[in-house]
């Protein structure tokens, strides 16, 4: 890979330095265009990209022009959407355990909707909300745990009942009751989500299905009609040829099918809005991370590692969870391949960023292009053996753009005091 977007990216590993994180914003505009195509099958939906997977000012900028809306999960992330200029109301705050502070701050600002997670948060809401003494009324959903599990291939229908998120089928209708006691509660309908970078759209209809058969009995115990339907994110990206995920434009036109057919199944009154929540395949696709190689090493018979500058503190999803990444040798022909083990630069024996690749030869002060790093890298790094987080540049038209410094030394003990 010589370009990204048009720009040589030599020169921008020239420019900016190494690691550089890069994020091709074509590429982002055309996914979230591929989201919202969804609107051509069924109207009242919204795309919420889930910013846990790249936080960042100038990347809500360009979303909330594309017309996305923004799940955030932490005042960090909330504050981070207002920083760059979006409507607090497009914001949905999720999360298990928002602190009083959090909620607070939420509060003030006008967040959009709280996506309330048990009873005892649904309580703690309201106190907040008659400390601030607020007069307009809190739009609010529920988090619903729906006993599907999803990974990658397969989904268990009964798997997730033991999960730490959201209020269990059983207390759903209870759950919906109390929020009655509260006027200046707006409750609007239930969300859902089953896993992460699953490549199937079989356990989508089936949340559909449950999440459609709760709003029918919710409406039967308490005459409540949700207006609202959130299926939450997940669906899969490449990462390396093995993975197949479907493409956005199939997966949301059999989401609006399968929608559609599930209203009508149990004649549902109204047209809900939908809501999508995807956060790694709005990113993950459209980043790469440029690492420059500081020195190979060849154990005879046995393996060779090469050293980049960079590793788990700027891309913990190896070591975390054993992702697998591909990669490239910037400007180098795919010819003569060797295997090689790519090495961070980290105190851990664990920090390999990829095994065994194949690349051609390396040499020292190479450069090295690992592929799809636009979602959880970034949002995931540390400062770990006090390193500095790398600068991120956008690339569109030909044209870089820095959106993110590198950090300084002085930034790494900016919070330390001295005694
Ligand atoms: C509630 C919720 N919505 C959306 C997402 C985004 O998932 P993904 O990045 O896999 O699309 C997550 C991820 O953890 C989540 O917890």
């Amino acid at each position: 890979m010589e370009k990204i977007a048009g720009c040589d990216v030599a020169n921008l590993a020239k420019e900016y330095g190494t690691p550089l994180y890069i994020l091709d914003i074509e590429a982002v505009r055309k996914v979230a265009s591929d989201y919202l195509s969804i609107k051509n099958y069924y109207p009242n939906t919204r795309i919420s990209y889930a910013s846990k997977a790249l936080s960042l000012t100038a990347l809500y900028q360009v979303l909330d022009a594309e017309g996305i809306y923004f799940d955030v999960v932490s005042d960090g992330e909330f504050y981070s959407m207002l920083n760059a200029g979006v409507s607090a109301e497009k914001a949905y705050f999720h999360g298990n355990n928002k602190t009083i502070d959090e909620i607070k701050y939420a509060l003030q600002k006008g967040v959009g909707v709280i996506v309330v997670d048990n009873v005892d948060e649904l309580n703690t809401i309201h106190e907040v909300y008659s400390e601030l003494r607020l007069s307009k009324k809190v739009t609010i959903m529920v988090r619903v745990a729906p006993e599907i599990e999803a990974h990658t291939h397969d989904f268990i229908r009964t798997g997730q009942r033991d999960s730490k998120f959201g209020v269990n089928l059983e207390n759903v209708v209870g759950f919906v009751k109390e929020t009655q006691k509260y006027p200046e509660f707006d409750f609007v309908g239930f969300h859902a989500h089953i896993g992460s970078q699953i490549f199937d759209t079989d356990p989508y209809h089936v949340i559909i299905d449950k999440l459609i058969d709760i709003a029918v009995d919710v409406k039967n115990n308490t005459g409540i009609l949700a207006s609202v339907i959130d299926i939450g994110g997940g669906i899969g990206i490449r990462y390396t040829e093995q993975d197949d995920p479907p493409s956005i434009r199939e997966f949301v036109s059999s989401i609006a099918e399968s929608m559609k057919l599930a209203l009508k199944r149990v004649n549902f009154p109204i047209e809900p809005m939908l809501i999508l929540e995807p956060g790694r395949s709005i990113v993950a696709n459209a980043g790469s991370t440029v690492y420059s190689v500081g020195g190979i090493k060849e154990i005879v018979g046995l393996k060779n590692y090469i050293s980049i500058d960079g590793g788990m503190a700027d891309n913990p999803r190896p070591i975390t969870y054993g992702a697998e990444y591909s990669a490239e040798i910037v400007n180098k022909p795919k010819k003569n391949l060797k295997k090689y083990s790519v090495a961070g630069k980290f105190c851990e024996s664990g920090d390999i960023l990829i095994k065994d690749i194949d690349l051609p030869e390396v040499h020292k002060g190479d450069l090295l292009i690992v592929h799809a790093t636009g979602a959880y890298n970034y949002s995931m790094s540390s400062n770990y053996n006090r390193y500095r987080k790398p600068a991120m540049v956008f690339v569109e038209d030909s044209k870089s753009r820095l959106v993110l410094k590198r950090e300084t030394l002085d930034d790494i003990v900016r919070n330390d005091i001295r005694i």
